[in-house]
């Protein structure tokens, strides 16, 4: 069997490690891949953002399965490339994953199906922008529509940080095409947290829920950040609320989908506020979140291999029930020096050699190779899984991971999952 995966990060390499597990005498491709990817599967050097010529090298690779890591492929229409060709492939088209790609059209649908989101409208208009924040309580989020790497939502404390970026947005053009458009909403108050879904257009079946923390700071103080770190899975989420996500959300949105004629298939996040009112819609991506993944996929018993192809040649995922989760997970994300700002690259990074182990994963997310040694690449630079029979033995084995590993000006929290 031969599998590609499409991205070059560390969630990328969860789910190439993953699909190693699951497969393990599988040919696999990832385009672009990373140096961690590489130990395990071959690298090909086209970028994810070049569907094109993935769609050519999975036509001339006679790849049996592709599976779409980050957003942007999606967005730019791989998987309807890829069914124009006839490929299996594992993600939804691109009508379908507006649902990340415009924050307005998920807002929209949201309202028009009854799921609950917090109250939000949708302008282009600064002056219009302005007056509805009039009468808003801050705080009041304000969020670019478009993709923006993960960039585009500003919490604003008060009217006057509100004002000023709807400014940046729609006057200043800060996120370009991506925040020509804004939805202004009610920040929720309470836990967030990350529940996981595999879907065929009809049915949604959960993976293990997980919680991201992206503020910088520990204390989840400092600037967003887009995660650094994560655990798996979150003891508050039981299967009832699970039950709930699926059947009061999850499901209504994809059969709406589905009744629009975009049927959605593949990966569903859905990123929840745990109210005092219940649970409500933070937002919907399209793929695994990154760093949940690092977290929610090593702890994944069930083959993933099978739901995925199934789902991809339209046969379905009725029948499949992932088995319970092994034990708990948690991923330290060890950042650059000046993330998520400016930071530099190319600094000598130092593994300790036999560190990992099938409960001490290290997973690439911005690194190179650079004359034969490995330098940091990128922000966010490894994510350092623990694996554990308990929350707090996958912390300890994750943080003592952490700790062993070194690039200059390393930056990582060590408070995630208390
Ligand atoms: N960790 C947040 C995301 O993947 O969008």
């Amino acid at each position: 069997m031969k599998l590609l995966v499409i991205g070059g990060g560390g969630r990328e390499h969860a789910i190439v490690d993953k699909l190693r597990r699951d497969a393990p005498r599988a040919q696999i491709f990832a385009a672009p891949g990373n140096p961690g990817i590489e130990a395990v599967a071959r690298c090909v050097p086209i970028g994810a953002e070049d569907v094109e010529s993935i769609a050519r090298f999975a036509d001339d690779e006679a790849i049996d399965l592709t599976v779409v890591g980050p957003e942007t492929p999606l967005a730019a229409g791989v998987v309807d490339l890829f069914a124009l060709h006839g490929l299996p492939i594992f993600g939804p088209a691109s009508t379908a994953a507006r649902l990340e790609s415009s924050k307005a059209f998920a807002k929209a649908l949201m309202r028009d199906i009854g799921v609950p989101t917090a109250a939000f409208e949708t302008f282009t208009d600064p002056k219009a922008a302005l007056s509805y924040l009039a009468g808003m309580e801050p705080p009041v989020v304000v969020k670019a529509s478009g993709l923006a790497a993960g960039k585009g939502v500003l919490i604003c404390r008060s009217r006057e940080e509100a004002r000023r970026a709807v400014e940046e947005l729609l006057v200043a053009g800060r996120f370009g095409e991506a925040g020509r458009r804004i939805v202004i909403e009610a920040f929720l108050e309470g836990p967030e947290i990350s529940v996981f879904f595999i879907t065929d257009g009809e049915r949604a079946v959960p993976l293990v829920s997980a919680r991201d923390h992206k503020r910088l700071e520990e204390g989840d103080r400092g600037p967003n950040t887009g995660g650094m770190g994560a655990f798996a899975p979150v003891p508050e989420v039981g299967p009832d609320l699970v039950e709930t996500v699926r059947t009061g959300i999850a499901e209504p949105v994809v059969a709406e989908l589905a009744a629009r004629g975009s049927p959605y298939s593949g990966f569903l996040y859905v990123g929840l506020v745990l109210t005092e009112d219940g649970p409500k819609v933070l937002e919907f991506n399209c793929r695994l979140g990154d760093p949940e993944a690092q977290a929610v996929l090593p702890i994944t018993e069930a083959s993933l291999v099978e739901p995925m192809l199934a789902v991809a040649v339209g046969d379905g995922v009725s029948g499949w029930q992932p088995e319970a989760a092994r034990g708990a997970a948690l991923v330290t994300v060890l950042a650059s020096d000046g993330y998520p700002a400016s930071y530099p690259t190319g600094l000598p990074i130092g593994v300790p050699d036999g560190l990992e182990s099938d409960d001490l994963r290290v997973y690439h997310a911005g690194t190179a190779m650079l004359d034969g040694k490995l330098v940091t690449a990128g922000g966010r630079v490894l994510g350092v899984t623990g694996v554990g029979r308990t929350a707090e033995e996958a912390a300890a084995r994750s943080r003592r991971g952490a700790e062993l590993i070194e690039f200059e000006g390393k930056r990582w929290r060590r408070d995630i999952g208390g």
